[in-house]
C-alpha cells in the first residue's frame, strides 16, 4: 500500500490488519500513523496494490497545481507498471486512490480555460482502464466530492429566491465523463472497475497540525485547522463567513465501505454491471452529518467548553474571527458552497450506511487531538523561536 502512512492508508491498513487475513506492504514517507501497526508479526502473502498517495489540501492546489497532478497522477503511474511487468501478483486487485478529479481546480488558473483539463482527465481516465483491461488487474477508482464543484445557486444574486444548494452542470458533464471512460472499459470487456467518492472524511490521524508534524505555514484542512486553534487557544477562522456546507463521515464508517467495496468486487458480485455501469460509482459520506463551517467551530467549541479536561480549551475570548478566502488561502481560491452526498447507489448496493453521528465522530477526534498535540503545541508557544 502506498501511501499507506497517512490518514486513509492509516485507517485501512489498521482494518485489514485488526479484522482481515491481509498482511499489509506498506510503503511511506513516514511511519508516526502507523508505528503501532509496524509491530504487528508478519503474516502470508501479498495479494493487493494500493496506492493512497496524494495531496489533498486546498491550499496546496491553490500554491502547487501541477505538483498536485505529478502527486495525484503522473508519479502513480509507475507504481503500476512495475506491478504490472514484474507480475508478483497472480491475482491483483487495484484499489488505485486517485484524485484526479481535483485536477480540474488546479489547471484552470494555469490554463485559464478548464475545458483543457477535461480533456486531459479524460485522457488518464483511458490510460487507466487500458492498463487494467489489458492486465486483468482491477480498479477501484478513488474520486472524490471535487466532482460536485459548486452548486447553482452559488452563481446567483445573494438575495435570489433560487440561491440555495443545486447541483450545478458540472456534475452532469463530470458524470458524462465517467460514463464515457466506463463504456470505454465495457466495450474492451473490462468490467472490474468500480469508482469512490470521498465526501469529507473525517476523524483520528487527520492531516497535520502546522509546525508540529507539518510544515509551519502549511494549510491543512477544516478539522485539523480548528483543533489546531483550540489547541492555541485563539479565535476559529471562518473563510468567507464559513457559510459552506459539508456532510462529515467518520473515518471508520469510511473503511467499512471500502471493504466492502473490495469484497464485492472480488467476489464479483456484479450481476448489473453491463447494464448499468454507472451502479458502481459510489458516493461514501453521511448526508445526516451537514452542517456549515460555522456550526462545525460552534460545534467544536461547545464540546471544549463541555469536557475541557478531556478534549482540548475553548479560546479565551473571541470563539470565531471572519477572514477572506484570499487571506487563508492565497488568489484564486474557489470554494464548493455545499456537498452532499446522494446515498440511493450505496445502500440498494452495498447495503451500507455510516452510523457515527457528527457530535460522536467530533468529540473522540478532539480527544486524539488532545493526546497528541496538546504537549507539543504548549512547548511550540512557550518557545515559539524554536520552531
Ligand atoms: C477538501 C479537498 O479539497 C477535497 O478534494 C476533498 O475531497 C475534501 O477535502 C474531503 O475531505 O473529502 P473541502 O471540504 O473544501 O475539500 O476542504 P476543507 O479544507 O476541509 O474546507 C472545508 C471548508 O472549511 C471550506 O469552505 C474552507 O474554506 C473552510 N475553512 C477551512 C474555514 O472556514 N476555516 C479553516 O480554518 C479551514
Amino acid at each position: 500500500m502506498i501511501g499507506a502512512g497517512g490518514f486513509i492508508g492509516s485507517h485501512l491498513c489498521e482494518k485489514l490488519m485488526t479484522e482481515t487475513p491481509h498482511m499489509v506492504l506498506a510503503v511511506d514517507v513516514y511511519n508516526d500513523k502507523i508505528k503501532l501497526l509496524l509491530e504487528q508479526p508478519a503474516g502470508r502473502s501479498h495479494q493487493n496494490t494500493i496506492n493512497l498517495a496524494a495531496i489533498c489540501t486546498l491550499a496546496d492546489y491553490n500554491k502547487r497545481p501541477l505538483d498536485t497532478i505529478y502527486s495525484n497522477f503522473i508519479d502513480a503511474l509507475p507504481v503500476v507498471a512495475l506491478d504490472v511487468s514484474t507480475n508478483i501478483l497472480s491475482e491483483c486487485l487495484f484499489l488505485y486512490l486517485f484524485f484526479w478529479c481535483r485536477c480540474i481546480f488546479c489547471l484552470a488558473p494555469e490554463l485559464k480555460k478548464k475545458m483543457y483539463s477535461i480533456i486531459w482527465i479524460l485522457l488518464m481516465m483511458v490510460i487507466q482502464v487500458r492498463y487494467c483491461s489489458e492486465n486483468g488487474k482491477r480498479l477501484i477508482l478513488f474520486s472524490t466530492c471535487e466532482v460536485f464543484g459548486k452548486t447553482i445557486g452559488s452563481f446567483l444574486p445573494k438575495d435570489h429566491p433560487l440561491r440555495k444548494p443545486r447541483v450545478q452542470r458540472m456534475v452532469s458533464s463530470l458524470s458524462l465523463i465517467i460514463s464515457n471512460r466506463i463504456a470505454y472499459g465495457v466495450v474492451n470487456g473490462f468490467f472490474g472497475w468500480r469508482c469512490l467518492r470521498s465526501l469529507n472524511w473525517i476523524g483520528s490521524r487527520m492531516d497535520f497540525i502546522p509546525g508540529v508534524d507539518g510544515p509551519s505555514e502549511g494549510v491543512p484542512r477544516v478539522l485539523a485547522c480548528f483543533s489546531n486553534n483550540l489547541l492555541r487557544r485563539e479565535p476559529l477562522k471562518l473563510v468567507d463567513g464559513g457559510q459552506s456546507l459539508r456532510s462529515f463521515v467518520c473515518i471508520k464508517d469510511a473503511i467499512e465501505a471500502v471493504l466492502l467495496m473490495i469484497v464485492c468486487l472480488h467476489f464479483n458480485q456484479d450481476p448489473f454491471y453491463f447494464k448499468w455501469p454507472y451502479l458502481y460509482i459510489f458516493n461514501v459520506g453521511n448526508p445526516k452529518n451537514e452542517v456549515t463551517v460555522k456550526q462545525l467551530a460552534e460545534i467544536m467549541t461547545k464540546s471544549c467548553v463541555r469536557r475541557p479536561h478531556r478534549i482540548i480549551s475553548p479560546p479565551l475570548e473571541v470563539p470565531t474571527i471572519d477572514v477572506s478566502s484570499e487571506e487563508f488561502y492565497g488568489e484564486g481560491y474557489d470554494d464548493s458552497d455545499r456537498r452532499v452526498p446522494e446515498m440511493t447507489i450505496i445502500n440498494r448496493q452495498l447495503s451500507w450506511n455510516p452510523k457515527t453521528s457528527l457530535h460522536e465522530l467530533l468529540a473522540s477526534t478532539l480527544t486524539y487531538q488532545r493526546k497528541t498535540y496538546a504537549k507539543a503545541i504548549k512547548r511550540m508557544m512557550e518557545n515559539p523561536t524554536a520552531t
